[in-house]
């Protein structure tokens, strides 16, 4: 599940790369059909979560499932759907993508929704893997037109954060299937290196070639950024907010589960903004 986005997007290219007999969710399979092409040994269905039934034949015959799901208001309940759908079709293992805070009292609402569908998955007593990775290095993009502008807007005044890049949580999900002795457990996924806003700014500054001013704004102050600049929905607004002030509540520190994991060790921001340097210029 997830396969159009961008941890269940690095998966299935994963997935083929490896040669892996796979299934591939989505509410538009022929967009999906025509991204991956069609020499590969995936197999696309559609389904919408909020549809059991589909996703019943979605699941028939398979063994195991990696559940990654956008977030929204309608998250928990989609999910849900999915490990009953897994249920329903004898699948053994399910990989599920979470995030860091996933507990009951979390000050994060997007993380008690993971906590809910965590404990929804013990209940059902199948193996469940809970991969709970730090911000994605690909959601900086969303901020590369103000970087472009020359501004890094937040409120996390300099606290660290850790960052990793999705192609490290898609080949840690890939282990997690594919070797044994990996999957029933529950792993924290960070990047090498912690970074501060300040930190940030300047990384973005040095590799762009152009200064990049941190702004730091108090947390109401910024939603409001969000909401009217960023033209993001309030609930989306309120979780990145949450987030924020998550690691100002806990400061982030990295730790080496990629590397242990997967025998390498984890993309480096610097690299992955290299890599998309391109987006952080200003338009012409
Ligand atoms: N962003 C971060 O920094 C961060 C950090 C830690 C954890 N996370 C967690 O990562 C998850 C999001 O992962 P992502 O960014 O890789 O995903 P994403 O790019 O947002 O893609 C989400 C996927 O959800 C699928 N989806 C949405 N509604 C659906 C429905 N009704 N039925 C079936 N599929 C549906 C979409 O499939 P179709 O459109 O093809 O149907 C899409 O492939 C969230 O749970 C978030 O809490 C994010």
């Amino acid at each position: 599940m997830g396969a159009t986005g961008a941890t269940g997007g690095a998966l299935l290219r994963r997935l083929i790369e490896l040669d892996i007999p796979c299934r591939a969710v989505s509410r538009t399979p022929a967009k999906l059909c025509a991204a991956i092409g069609v020499e590969t040994p995936v197999e696309v269905v559609g389904a919408d979560a909020a549809d059991p039934r589909a996703l019943r034949t979605a699941f028939d015959g398979s063994t195991q499932l990696f559940l990654a799901m956008a977030n929204s208001p309608r998250q928990v309940a989609l999910e849900i759907n999915a490990i009953d759908a897994a249920v329903a079709c004898g699948v053994r293992h399910v990989v599920k993508l979470s995030a860091p805070a996933a507990e009951p009292d979390s000050p994060v609402a997007v993380s008690r929704g993971h906590w809910r569908v965590e404990a929804h998955l013990a209940a059902t007593g199948l193996v469940a893997t809970l991969l709970r990775p730090y911000a994605f290095m690909q959601k900086l993009l969303l901020n590369a037109p103000a970087v472009a502008q020359g501004v890094l807007i937040g409120a996390m005044r300099d606290v660290p954060c850790n960052y990793i890049d999705v192609r490290d949580v898609a080949d840690v999900a890939a282990e997690t299937l594919l070797r044994p002795g990996l999957d029933g457990a529950t792993y924290a996924l960070t990047g090498p290196q912690a970074f501060s806003h300040p930190e940030l700014a300047r990384l973005l500054g040095e590799l762009t070639g152009r200064p990049v001013r941190c702004i730091d704004l108090p947390p109401d102050d910024f939603h409001g950024h969000l909401v009217r600049t960023a033209h993001m929905p309030d609930w989306l607004a309120s979780h990145v907010v949450e987030i924020q002030q998550l690691a100002v509540a806990r400061p982030e520190s990295p730790n080496d589960t990629v590397e242990t994991i997967l025998g390498r060790p984890a993309r480096t921001l610097d690299a992955f903004v290299h890599e998309h340097l391109a987006m952080f210029a200003p338009v012409a």
